[in-house]
């Protein structure tokens, strides 16, 4: 029998999930968990590239856990865990790093948004974190990746740092992970700004609806989304902010784009959005109600997360002792 491929995705514990991080990928991880062996994460070593206060960053990353959980994945199926509970993330970024350049990290889109946002004193980690994502997906033999569209040039360094790596040493060691991007869901786009993408770190929270929301704030910030000129319901470039809220739709109810437009032929902008507050609240409240229950019980659920942590250490020891014995190390005492 085939073993199963495997599937790795994770998501940074920077404030609560919001609604892009829900659609483009959370909600993929759920649908495909039982096709994959998976890998699912909490990335708290990426969260301290931007400062984080310590209250806020154990509180998200627990918040984080339980909201996968609550979303639907199921821990004997899918390996959940805390990524600084296993070291060798942190070991295979430094080998990565010698075999990454200095011009591929500069051209990452991520790094020049972020750092054009943190002033003068730009850490050095947010310049090398694209090194520590790829470890994150190299160290688990990943074949595929799902997140939203902002991700792709992170996993297409990976599959470059992967390719080099393997080249050098004229040996398969590390699998060429895929991105595996959704449609509609792939880029929510900020409620108040529909051309730049949803994001924790948004300036304004009213563009962003945060899972843990209450239901009318839900709603408010939907009905009170930016929308464009004209009246007419099409799903078009040049119509960003309705398209977004149909883009909701799809990815929500995983109808086509097209029956959702004719669906709204000769209504107007007002029943679109009353509709797309509605769904959004009927997805986001059985969510938030079990995550709330898991999260009463924090014992269990840290028992989840380290069962997870020791799952995934013995993989990822595996390929780091393949990693140091490719490239000379003298093998350490018991290894
Ligand atoms: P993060 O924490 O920013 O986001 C988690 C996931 O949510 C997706 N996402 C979106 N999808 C659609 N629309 C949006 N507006 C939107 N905003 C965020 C992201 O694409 C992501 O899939 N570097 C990653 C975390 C990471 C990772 C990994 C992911 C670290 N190691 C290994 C995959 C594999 C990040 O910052 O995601």
């Amino acid at each position: 029998m085939k073993t199963k491929d495997i599937m790795l995705s994770a998501i940074q514990p920077t404030s609560y999930p919001h609604l892009g991080n829900y659609l483009g990928a959370v909600k993929n991880w759920v649908k495909l968990q039982d096709q994959y062996r998976s890998y699912c994460f909490i990335v708290d070593l990426h969260a301290i590239t931007v400062p984080q206060t310590p209250e806020n960053l154990s509180l998200n990353t627990l918040n984080a856990a339980a909201f996968n959980l609550a979303a639907g994945l199921n821990p004997k199926e899918v390996t959940l865990f805390i990524q600084s509970h296993v070291k060798e993330h942190a070991e295979l970024a430094w080998i990565l790093n010698c075999f990454t350049y200095f011009g591929e990290l500069g051209r990452m889109t991520q790094f020049k948004d972020k750092s054009s946002k943190s002033g003068e004193n730009i850490g050095a980690g947010l310049f090398t974190y694209p090194i520590l994502m790829a470890s994150d997906i190299l160290l688990y033999d990943t074949k595929i990746v799902p997140v939203g569209e902002d991700q792709r040039q992170h996993v297409e360094l990976t599959r470059n740092i992967a390719t080099r790596f393997n080249h050098r040493f004229e040996k398969e060691i590390f699998i060429i992970p895929e991105p595996r991007i959704q449609g509609s869901g792939a880029r929510i786009m900020d409620l108040q700004d529909p051309t730049s993408k949803m994001s924790k770190s948004a300036q304004n929270d009213k563009g962003v609806v945060f899972m843990n929301d209450s239901a009318k704030e839900m709603e408010k910030k939907i009905k009170g989304a930016v929308t464009d000129s004209g009246s007419e319901i099409v799903y078009t470039p040049d119509k960003p902010g309705i398209k977004n809220l149909i883009d909701i739709q799809v990815a929500i109810t995983q109808k086509s784009i097209q029956e959702i437009v004719d669906h709204y032929q000769g209504k107007m902008y007002g029943h679109l959005k009353v509709d797309t507050a509605k769904l959004v609240m009927e997805e986001a409240m059985p969510i938030q109600e079990k995550a709330g229950q898991l999260l009463k019980d924090k014992d269990t659920l840290i028992d989840i997360l380290h069962d997870g942590a020791e799952r995934a250490r013995n993989h990822a020891r595996e390929t780091l002792d393949r990693v140091y014995s490719t490239i000379g190390f003298v093998p350490g005492k018991g290894r």
